[in-house]
């Protein structure tokens, strides 16, 4: 029997629990024996609950017990959940995790203790909950280079930008309504400002580069100043807007950045909505992938975490992944080529002198026009909207 130990008995450490019981025999038989629960560790105590005899607040009760071969982090955050992570590799124990703020700003170095200690950092929960991407980019997409990797990687904003878009509704009825039905958070900042899916975006550039990304450094914009009235252009113009995670490789320098873009009809990531997640990967010998799925929630995420669980039980010796601790410079986001629908007070004259040859889209809403721009770099583009006047808003087009 193997002993595990689950950080954080929140959402995904109950989720990981319930998965544990639900399935434990098949578990079992997957991972040739069977896995238990032997400590949570969480700072509150759940009288009544099935894991109170488990429950510890010191954590260096597990990290010092040798019969757990897996820590199970599912804690969230950095402090401690580095420290904790970092003593139970030290202390050769495999780790699983859901942490993205964790795999985003370390992997690197816990990977590299991972391999020092021959035992394994497993993260597959960190990127699109439930559906394996990390896994299929460490061991399927070996042979390929991929030079792109385009996703919609948070469920809270696809949820907000599908209804927003199906109904009408502007942005602040919507978030309201998903904090109503528990889909974004009290405080939604880092769901609706793109600070969670930079990170994500951040980890699959480093599994794709094999280098370390540094998140702060990727271009993020959120879903805040996206209107009501934006959506009767797109609905017209027969798009979608999607907050995308994108990182691509163009002339050997890598573009990344997190913004809403607006996607046409016959683009894989169009129809993926409401909280699903989809990460469509390019690798330049299998041509175009995408996975699809449940990327946020209690039993998805749960799911992806217990498998590593199976895979640390059933792997002998360490794992490699190519992602080291060298930093990854990020291309000048200035250069990065693309079309940008913008929306100006009244018509279309001084826009036509500025920018050329423009698509039109006009009479959509009173008193303002909309055209989409031919192709330029961010920097023309920024050049010619300063001489615009009456500019309401922009969004990029992918
Ligand atoms: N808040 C995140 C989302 C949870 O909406 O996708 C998963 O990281």
């Amino acid at each position: 029997m193997i002993q595990i130990a689950v950080l954080g008995y929140g959402t995904v450490g109950s989720g990981v629990v319930e998965v544990l019981e639900t399935n434990q025999e098949l578990i079992a038989k997957r991972a040739g024996q069977e896995i238990n629960v032997k400590y949570v560790l969480d700072l509150r105590d759940f009288p009544g609950d099935k894991i109170q005899d488990k429950i510890v607040h010191d954590y260096d009760v597990i990290v010092n017990d040798p019969e757990i071969q897996v820590v199970v982090e599912v804690m969230g955050g950095i402090h401690p959940a580095y420290e904790f992570v970092k003593a139970a590799l030290e202390a050769k124990k495999s780790v699983a995790t859901s942490n993205k703020a964790l795999v985003a700003k370390h992997g690197a170095q816990l990977l590299a203790i991972a391999k020092e200690k021959n035992v394994n950092f497993f993260f597959e929960a960190s990127v699109g909950g439930g559906i394996p991407i990390i896994r299929p980019m460490n061991t399927c997409l070996t042979a390929d280079d991929v030079d792109e990797i385009s996703g919609i990687l948070n469920g809270t904003t696809n949820y907000i930008l599908s209804k927003m878009f199906l109904e009408g509704l502007d942005f602040d009825t919507v978030l309201k309504d998903a904090q109503d039905k528990g889909y974004a958070e009290r405080n939604p900042e880092a769901d609706v400002e793109g600070y969670d899916a930079c990170r994500k975006i951040a980890i699959l550039t480093s599994l794709t580069t094999g280098q370390q990304v540094n998140f702060e450094e990727i271009y993020t914009e959120g879903i805040t100043k996206i209107t009501a009235e934006d959506m009767k252009y797109v609905h017209k113009m027969g798009k979608a807007v999607k907050l995308i995670a994108t990182s691509r490789k163009e002339d050997g320098k890598i573009y990344a950045m997190v913004a809403p873009f607006l996607l046409d009809a016959d683009h894989p990531l169009y129809s993926v909505n409401n909280v699903f997640n989809a990460i469509f990967v390019h690798g330049n010998m299998l041509g175009d992938a995408m996975f699809y799925g449940s990327g946020a929630g209690k039993l998805p995420t749960a799911s992806a975490v217990v498998a590593d669980v199976v895979d640390a039980v059933r792997q002998q010796d360490h794992v490699a992944v190519e992602w080291n601790e060298t930093p990854l410079v990020l291309a000048d986001l200035k250069g990065a080529q693309r079309r940008f629908f913008v929306r100006v007070k009244g018509g279309l004259a001084e826009a036509e002198t500025i920018f050329g040859s423009i698509e039109k889209w006009e009479q959509v809403v009173e008193g303002e026009s909309g055209f989409i721009t031919p192709m330029l770099s961010e920097k023309e583009f920024e050049e010619k909207a300063e001489k615009l006047s009456g500019m309401i808003h922009r969004i990029r087009l992918i």
